[in-house]
């Protein structure tokens, strides 16, 4: 189990807040849903995929498990996601309606209607298809917050072309290797974006990701397709490189969408797991659709008429995809995309946002709302949020405090908040409050939505009792469930269904309280939790043993207040390298160039918060490195039983090695 020195005071959370008569009067979700659900949970699903989607040709199945653990859901109707999200908005009248109002970090706004986005994916969704792109090939989005991303990845989806988005903030090495893992014929992407400020430029890592590497095999890369946003300079290879404008240009604005079975693929998403090599994530369409809508507007009780939603998840993440993306244009919703950070040009720029469009629902995650009580609440304080009437949090667990300096400072004490918990895995919400339903808990993300069944189980899959703990999992298939992992079935299997065979792992830790309610308590495997970003404590030490000066590395997250968890690593280095290090100047030296290299294999987010540099590691008679011992020492805590460690003397040797020099660096 994951240590949670604050274990003790969730669960005594005694804190309750429910809904107000008038929020629940008017509510989407109704408490019925749960009882709906239980009698019939493969009829409640087929009820939402014909209520929310509309679908070319109906399904008549619901759920094929006979090739469990890969489900195939609604599999012989036919649909198409971009169709479901834009065109049918447009049919029925509502062509007006907003869907995206743009405000880009300098100040640039746009604002998109339904029908300008009919107009926009139908023109790129011709542009791509006449690179030569048909459904089934893959295309990777390596692009920042702009309305182009969201036309990207929906005229993908109009061909029947699975997209892969690349996370911007991604170094030219992962984004190659994703490109390579997903065999793409095309890469969409930007000259740059605006961060902090000032442009930044993304084309670059596009050009030395498809630069020829010896051993590697040639790139399938055959165009880039480059949208002007900043207007720097940009190298450029002829032949292969497109400005978007301009395939836009001449792009017919009709286009007939690729209609596709339910189970056709809809998107791949990288994300880390336990080993060095990313996961690429598979999701199909019609389940992933379906329970998308289903809780957009059922967990945010989106009104898509008056509503203003706003994500602040880049589609890097998952939650851009189904939350920014999917989701809500598939409901009608009128959402706000911000390009930027929080903090410029000023500290107030969220806040200021929120007043200026007068959103409704905000989702967000813990770090960001912890930032934002460090900065202090005079700041949010001097901006009108009267209209933010619904507030979510996901990513990581949210601390009560946290949790309730949202509610009050944010939420002026009345919009109920709704703590989401799930996964790239899961694609879309499993477990959170109904607002409108549940009394929420400072804390807890409480219950399963109606349509999933999840449980605590002890290491013989046994449920807990309340007051007990032990592993979250899910114990049915679910509509938005991964199908695997790209190319590689076994591992899929491996990961999810080996743990406790017949039901998901989720490799999360949780507690129920005397309620049964669901408390989650962090990861109980190697990924770690930055900012709700997930890292891979392997993957970052490969990373640091491909730099030549690193003979061994060992990678543990520890607890820290305002990301939830922040990367630290412990290294042995070469030679004369370690007797460097020891001195003052050299210990500066190495911890730059190896979080810049950690920074370059991977990217910004991955670089260590701290490298400390030891002569040794500890590691079982087995030689597996004992991380628990590493977090004591990197979340200075008396280090803990050392018993089963081959040497012994090894923790009095690290501990002795950190009294020397400052080994710590801040970005
Ligand atoms: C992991 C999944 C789901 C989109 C963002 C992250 C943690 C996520 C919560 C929450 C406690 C949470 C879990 C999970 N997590 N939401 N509300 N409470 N923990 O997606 O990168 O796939 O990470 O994030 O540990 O396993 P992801």
């Amino acid at each position: 189990m994951p240590e949670n020195s604050s274990l003790e005071n969730l669960l005594t959370e005694t804190r309750s807040f429910p809904p107000s008569p008038e929020f629940a009067a008017q509510a989407n979700a109704q408490a019925g849903m749960y009882d709906e659900a239980r009698a019939d949970r493969l009829a409640f699903w087929a009820k939402q995929a014909n209520e929310l989607l509309t679908w070319k040709t109906p399904f008549t199945q619901t759920l094929d498990w006979s090739d469990a653990p890969v489900a195939r859901w609604f599999a012989d109707g036919t649909l198409n996601a971009a169709y479901n999200a834009v065109d049918r908005h447009v049919e029925a009248g509502r062509g007006d309606r907003v869907a995206i109002h743009f405000e880009g970090e300098p100040g640039d706004t746009r604002t998109v209607t339904y029908a300008d986005l009919q107009r926009e994916v139908s023109r790129a969704a011709n542009a791509i298809a006449a690179l030569g792109v048909e459904s089934g090939d893959r295309v990777v989005i390596y692009l920042p917050m702009l309305v182009e991303s969201v036309v990207a990845m929906l005229a993908c989806a109009r061909l029947g072309a699975p997209h892969s988005v690349v996370f911007g903030g991604f170094s030219a090495d992962a984004l190659r290797s994703r490109i390579a893992d997903a065999e793409a014929k095309l890469v969409i992407t930007a000259d740059g974006g605006y961060r902090r400020g000032a442009p930044s430029a993304l084309k670059p890592a596009v050009d030395e990701a498809l630069e020829p590497r010896d051993g590697e095999a040639p790139t399938t890369v055959e165009h880039v397709l480059v949208v002007k946003r900043t207007g720097q300079d940009t190298a450029w290879t002829e032949g292969r490189d497109i400005w978007w404008d301009d395939a836009l240009e001449s792009a017919d604005v009709r286009h007939e969408p690729v209609w596709v079975e339910a189970e056709h693929p809809l998107y791949i998403l990288h994300t880390s797991g336990t080993t060095g090599k990313p996961k690429g994530i598979l999701h199909t369409t019609g389940g992933y659709l379906t329970q998308a809508a289903f809780t957009h507007k059922n967990v945010f009780d989106l009104k898509a008429e008056t509503d203003v939603y706003w994500c602040t998840a880049d589609i890097g993440w998952v939650t851009g995809h189904s939350y920014v993306v999917y989701g809500p244009l598939i409901n009608g919703a009128t959402q706000l995309i911000y390009e930027g950070t929080p903090d410029t040009p000023h500290r107030g720029r969220w806040w200021e946002l929120v007043e200026k469009y007068k959103v409704s629902i905000l989702y967000t995650a813990p770090t960001a709302i912890r930032t934002c009580m460090k900065w202090g609440e005079d700041i949010p304080a001097k901006f009108d949020l009267s209209s933010l009437r619904v507030l979510g949090s996901v990513g990581e667990p949210i601390n009560p405090e946290a949790w309730m300096w949202y509610r009050r400072v944010i939420g002026g004490d009345k919009a109920p908040i709704v703590d989401t918990w799930w996964q790239t895995e899961t694609g879309a919400i499993m477990i959170s409050p109904l607002p409108g339903v549940t009394a929420t808990k400072p804390g807890s993300a409480q219950v399963p939505l109606p349509g999933i069944v999840a449980d605590v189980v002890d290491d013989e899959a046994h449920s807990v009792p309340n007051g007990g703990g032990g592993y979250l999992v899910l114990s049915e298939p679910w509509p938005s469930m991964l199908r695997g992992i790209w190319g590689d079935l076994e591992r899929y299997k491996d990961t999810y269904w080996s743990r406790f065979p017949g039901i998901y792992f989720a490799g999360d830790g949780a507690k129920k309280d005397d309620d049964g309610d669901i408390w989650l308590l962090g990861r109980v495997d190697d990924v770690m939790n930055v900012s709700g970003h997930r890292l891979s404590t392997t993957e970052i030490e490969s990373a640091l043993v491909s730099h030549e000066i690193v003979a061994e590395a060992a990678v543990v997250g520890a607890a820290d207040e305002t990301t939830g968890q922040a990367v630290v690593a412990f290294v042995i280095l070469r030679g004369e390298h370690a007797d460097r290090a020891a001195t003052e100047d050299g210990s500066t030296e190495v911890q730059t160039a190896l979080r810049n290299h950690v920074a370059k294999e991977i990217g910004p987010i991955a670089k260590p918060r701290r490298i400390l540099v030891v002569p040794e590691l500890p590691k079982t008679r087995s030689g597996k490195i004992m991380r628990r011992l590493l977090r004591d020492v990197a979340e200075n805590r008396t280090v803990g039983d050392a018993t089963t460690l081959a040497d012994s003397s090894v923790m009095d040797l690290i501990s002795a090695g950190l009294a020397g020099p400052a080994a710590s660096s801040e970005d």
